[in-house]
């Protein structure tokens, strides 16, 4: 079967009325029509269409190229059609291509020929320029508030959890004990570290193109700054060749998500490691798991799992983003079309892995005896042993030496360093005395820790204290 509305061969060249028809003398193919209309999913964007239109209007009254008259019932019949949209009686065609056309010729057929002139002094190449940065303003205040839960929810686990112990790893093998506060703590730097690139994309996405016009701005006396100030843009752009085309927002704040989602992808692969019969260092709870339909036993981390597959698609929508726009021409071209699929599903998946992600941190459950288990194992206080040599007097290197030397020997006779006896240690190092015991245990590793940026605990209290103050400063 052959679907007609997708297959191309299906062209024919039937007439149709558009807004800009006046110079053709020949219809659209219907194939043309269908493959340059963007309104399937521009119409995304109606509230910022809407709201840009009305500042336009306030404008051109403003500047009495309108009468007030004028400018009232075209914001009349604007919020009209705001709310026929919000309650899905609005419809959309095709044959007026995208989501401003859509909404102009509305305009007109609801108030006549008024509606006709709110396009005076304007064009969709500044249009649909102002209606991307609305709504990628807005956007960007939906993340950040994501953003922040996510951030204070870690910030939370960390002092609940600053006191828990368990292994640190490079290279995947135990290393030395940290606390899993501090682990969480150190996925919350990530983040802050994104917060400040969304807000440092935000500044220069809250620019106001609208005046722009096609390219070269226009023939009437319009105030740029008060739409700007109408739309809460921080001021006006100011070259109207770069306004019509600039999307390095969009890009800015692709290049953001792919970031953050990187950042995502590692936590989640933390997660899968450690949810895994092989560390069982922490529970996810059920509702964040689903079971295998042949395997009864198992119990999948598919929300993590899921959000490292996603880092995938975000970092093809910021490559998607940047081809783009690498061989544009100034100043507008179709081509920006493309922009806002790829943006309109960067912002969804983004949106979607922080809201799953500020839900599923603050149920997680610490198996601490698992964890301390598993830090014990792997000889993680054999650094504290080497350090505690060197306060005796040995250089560094020898140090390392001995405690080599005493590890081979634990393993060989089955035990963890601080299960060896004082003796069996001292033929190693007769240096070493019985206070050793106390830089072997776990706590005793931790505490040594102590200045800012280390794993002691009242370090890491400190630091979620210093944090939690930082969030409060948004
Ligand atoms: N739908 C178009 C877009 O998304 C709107 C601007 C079209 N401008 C034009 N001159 N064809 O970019």
């Amino acid at each position: 079967m052959t679907d007609k509305k997708n297959d191309p061969t299906e062209a024919s060249t039937e007439s149709t009325s558009k807004l800009w028809g006046g110079r053709f003398s020949e219809a659209t193919d219907k194939f043309v029509q269908r493959f340059t209309a963007s309104v399937q999913f521009d119409k995304r964007l109606y509230q910022y269409d809407i709201d840009g239109s009305i500042a336009h209007a306030k404008m051109l009254g403003k500047v009495q190229v309108l009468t007030e008259d004028e400018v009232e019932q075209i914001i009349a019949g604007l919020e009209a059609i705001r709310l026929d949209i919000q309650e899905d009686r609005f419809a959309w065609s095709i044959e007026l291509e995208d989501v401003h056309m859509n909404i102009e010729a509305a305009l007109t057929a609801r108030i006549g020929a008024v509606g006709k002139k709110l396009h005076t002094g304007r064009s969709r190449n500044d249009q649909v320029a102002t209606d991307i940065r609305l709504f990628v303003r807005h956007e960007i205040d939906q993340i950040a508030g994501l953003l922040t839960r996510l951030q204070q929810a870690l910030i939370a686990l960390a002092s609940r959890e600053a006191d828990t112990i368990m292994p640190g790893f490079t290279h995947l093998q135990t290393a030395q004990p940290v606390s899993f506060g501090h682990h969480m703590l150190a996925w919350n730097e990530m983040l802050e570290r994104d917060y400040g690139r969304l807000m440092d994309c935000r500044k220069r996405a809250n620019q106001s193109p609208l005046g722009a016009a096609a390219l070269a701005g226009t023939t009437y006396p319009i105030d740029r700054d008060y739409t700007a100030e109408l739309l809460g843009f921080a001021k006006p752009t100011v070259n109207s060749l770069d306004s019509v085309s600039d999307r390095d927002f969009a890009i800015e704040l692709a290049a953001f998500g792919s970031l953050l989602m990187t950042h995502l992808s590692r936590f989640s692969e933390e997660l899968v490691l450690w949810t895994s019969a092989q560390f069982e260092f922490i529970d996810l709870p059920d509702r964040f798991c689903t079971g295998s339909s042949i395997m009864p036993q198992k119990k999948n981390p598919d929300v993590p799992e899921l959000i490292r597959g996603k880092v995938g698609r975000v970092n093809g929508h910021l490559v998607s983003l940047l081809t783009l726009m690498k061989s544009q021409p100034l100043a507008y071209n179709k081509d920006n079309q493309e922009d806002k699929e790829p943006l309109f599903d960067l912002i969804d998946t983004v949106k979607d892995c922080l809201f799953a992600y500020a839900e599923m941190m603050p149920a997680i459950q610490c198996k601490k005896d698992n964890m301390r288990a598993a830090t014990r194992r792997g000889f993680a206080t054999a650094t504290d042993l080497a350090d505690y040599l060197v306060k005796k007097g040995l250089p560094f290197r020898d140090a390392h030496e001995v405690v080599g030397k005493a590890v081979a020997f634990a393993i060989e006779s089955g035990k963890e360093l601080s299960e060896l006896e004082l003796s069996e240690l001292q033929t190693f190092s007769d240096i070493i005395t019985s206070d050793v015991f106390e830089v072997l245990t776990l706590e005793g590793s931790l505490q040594a820790r102590n200045h800012l940026g280390g794993t002691a605990p009242q370090q890491v209290r400190a630091a979620a204290e210093r944090a939690q103050a930082e969030l409060q400063k948004r």
